[in-house]
């Protein structure tokens, strides 16, 4: 029976990876989470997995504050890039596969065209400093596999949808930025793909692909477009004003554009993706 170790489990990912792990029989999940296994501690790290034993591990457990991040990138430099290495330290020389999961924010933003995973990563922010170093970790180990995945929501957790959600209840009308352009990706999705690859490599004996991958829903659209389709959604009677980055100041730079280009984890694991707004609509359901 293979063993999967998901680490961070109780995160918006993790979370779907538990709900879509109950239709997968035959395998032996392990959830963890900092309180069971906190992957920036090497030592614990080691034992867990030298314990456990797993086939496979997927990690899903990062630092996502992307603005806090500047004024500590140690802390987010240690969780998305030395725990990484934590991670594939202990299972170096052996067979186990490795899933880990990235971002956008490592693209730079200056393209106008889906960004492939051969485009160079330039980050503009501590985070996507971060999330890069993690990817570089992840790649040290022969049978690793990177996901970069963007603007990632679920009906568990913290997130755009809810945040919107919460707003259009409370106030007449929310001001959004319209001149950053991206793809939504609702975390049922990404862990039902997840999935998809591990079950099949175990069924049919096939080598994994390592590399870097991208995965997002299909489609594109702005923060004000999104936050539009889901008061939409919600039937809520709010009205969005669509606003300049200029005008609504953070600390951390993101990219403009930071669409991605899927066509390599689409053909290399034959996955269909739906488009963003048909998973927002499932999404939105579950919390309604
Ligand atoms: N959220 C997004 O919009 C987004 C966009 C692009 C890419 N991604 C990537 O997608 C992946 C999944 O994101 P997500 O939204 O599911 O994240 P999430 O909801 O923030 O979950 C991450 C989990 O990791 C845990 N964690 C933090 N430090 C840990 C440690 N040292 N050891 C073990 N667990 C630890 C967190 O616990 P605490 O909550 O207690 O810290 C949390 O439960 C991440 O790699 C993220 O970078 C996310």
């Amino acid at each position: 029976m293979a063993i999967i170790l998901i680490t961070g489990a109780d995160g918006q990912l993790g979370n779907e990876l538990k709900v879509v792990s109950k239709n997968f029989y035959g395998y032996d999940f392990i959830f963890t989470d900092i309180n069971s296994l906190d992957i920036s501690n090497p030592e614990q790290t080691l034992e867990f997995i030298k314990n456990s034993r797993p086939d496979w591990i997927i990690n899903c457990a990062s630092y996502n504050l992307v603005d806090k991040a500047e004024s500590e990138p140690e802390t987010a430099m240690l969780i998305n890039g030395t725990a990484v290495k934590n991670i594939t330290d202990a299972i170096r020389g052996s067979e186990c596969k490795f899933i880990h999961i990235s971002s956008d924010y490592i693209y730079n933003g200056n393209s106008n065209v889906p960004y492939s995973e051969s485009v160079p990563a330039n980050p503009l922010s501590a985070y996507g400093v971060s999330k890069l170093a993690g990817e570089k970790e992840a790649l040290r180990h022969h049978g690793s596999m990177v996901i970069r995945t963007s603007w990632l929501y679920s009906s568990f957790g913290n997130n755009f949808v809810k945040t919107i959600l919460r707003n259009a209840k409370e106030k007449e009308s929310l001001r959004v930025i319209f001149d950053k352009t991206g793809t939504p990706t609702y975390a049922a999705d990404l862990a039902a793909a997840i999935m998809q690859i591990v079950s099949g490599v175990i069924r049919n004996h096939i080598a994994m692909n390592a590399g870097i991958y991208n995965y997002s829903n299909e489609g594109v659209c702005t923060w004000y477009d999104f936050a539009v389709e889901i008061i939409r959604e919600a039937g809520l009677n709010c009205n969005v004003i669509p606003i300049l980055t200029k005008d609504f100041k953070t600390d951390a730079l993101r990219p403009v554009y930071s669409v991605m280009d899927k066509s390599k984890i689409k053909e290399n694991y034959n996955l269909s993706i739906p488009h963003w707004r048909t998973s927002l609509v499932k999404c939105m359901k579950l919390l309604k």
